[in-house]
């Protein structure tokens, strides 16, 4: 029996145009609405209700799949998710991949073992590959956070393009312009992003962005640690007067090597960071940092999840909230 797959491949259109043209929730050109309704009548697609009748009966249980429960910013994400799961009557299984795609996808196993109506991902993979699993059983499935390039499904992300850019302006604006980066996993997409914004607002500035000002952390506070220590030992000429760290635990690691160093945020070295996790305002001096929509990122993804457990065909959401910059003590 043909798939909506087979007929977005004949039609040469996505899933996502199909399901546009057969439900009528997007207008598309004439010249696409002919070519899929042509695939539709050659292959004979007939809506795949059957297989959604016969589809597992609905447990009101969801899976988060999160890569590091310790890390305050995804306990803050499944708070959003939990607070309104619940109140839509869903119990939720909270997973850690540990930042491991291995595990994770022993962990999404585990979840379609115990029938959860669904799943919602911040995922340790840098590629959607790992997702056929889920289409292949039809489980819906959000992304949350981390892009996937490619990727044709709900989708809740920030701006972190503009956060990296937002926060390196702010140090460009205090006077600083040997501005160094701890960057995160450069393979995630968060990271990467941020990077992105922190070179665009060097570049405009005039300022070329030296390779040894970005180092590469794992979003953990040891990372932040080691990478502030590598900073402070750069010839003077070359040592930052500034950091931005791409979250606020690796700047947090940051803040205890320029302390070890004697050295005094911000006279000595301006830092930044990128989360707002709620120990950002109690580090001393508290943290200047890029605020994340976090518990809302999570509210809205578990209430795509929701919604595509009612409407199964529906067209992918792409959501990207904006970020906003906290000026505290640290800059
Ligand atoms: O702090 C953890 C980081 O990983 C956050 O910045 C979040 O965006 C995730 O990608």
């Amino acid at each position: 029996m043909a798939t909506l797959r087979d007929v977005a491949r004949r039609a040469g259109v996505s899933i996502a145009t199909v399901s546009y043209v057969l439900n009528g929730t997007r207008s598309v050109s004439p010249e696409v609405e002919a070519r899929v309704r042509e695939a539709v009548r050659a292959l004979q697609y007939r809506p795949n209700r059957l297989a959604r009748g016969l589809r597992r009966k609905r447990t009101h249980v969801i899976g988060l799949v999160v890569p590091d429960s310790a890390n305050p910013f995804f306990a803050e994400i499944a708070r959003g998710m939990e607070d309104l799961s619940f109140a839509h009557d869903h119990s939720v299984i909270l997973c850690n991949s540990d930042g491991d795609p291995a595990k994770e996808q022993r962990y999404l196993g585990v979840l379609i073992e115990q029938q959860v109506d669904g799943i919602a991902l911040v995922s340790a993979h840098a590629t959607p590959a790992h997702l056929s699993m889920l289409r292949q059983r039809r489980i819906p499935f959000v992304v949350v956070d981390r892009d996937l390039p490619g990727l044709e499904a709900d989708c809740v992300l920030a701006d972190n393009f503009q956060g990296g850019y937002l926060a390196t302006r702010h140090l460009l604006e205090r006077g600083h312009r040997r501005i160094a980066c701890i960057a995160g996993p450069s393979e995630l997409t968060p990271s990467a992003d941020r990077v992105r914004g922190y070179r665009r607002a060097l570049e405009e500035a005039g300022i070329r962005p030296r390779e040894v000002w970005v180092q590469r952390g794992d979003f953990r506070a040891e990372s932040g640690y080691e990478a502030a220590r590598f900073f402070l030992s750069l010839p003077a000429k070359l040592r930052p007067t500034a950091i931005f760290a791409c979250n606020d635990l690796m700047a947090i690691g940051a803040m205890r090597a320029i302390g070890e160093a004697g050295l005094s945020i911000p006279d000595d070295i301006a830092l930044v960071g990128f989360d707002d996790i709620l120990l950002a305002s109690y580090v001393i001096p508290p943290l200047t940092t890029v605020a994340q929509p976090t518990y809302e990122m999570g509210r809205m993804a578990g209430d795509l999840l929701l919604r595509r457990l009612g409407e199964p065909d529906r067209p992918p959401a792409r959501l990207i909230l904006p970020v906003r910059l906290v000026v505290r003590q640290s800059t």
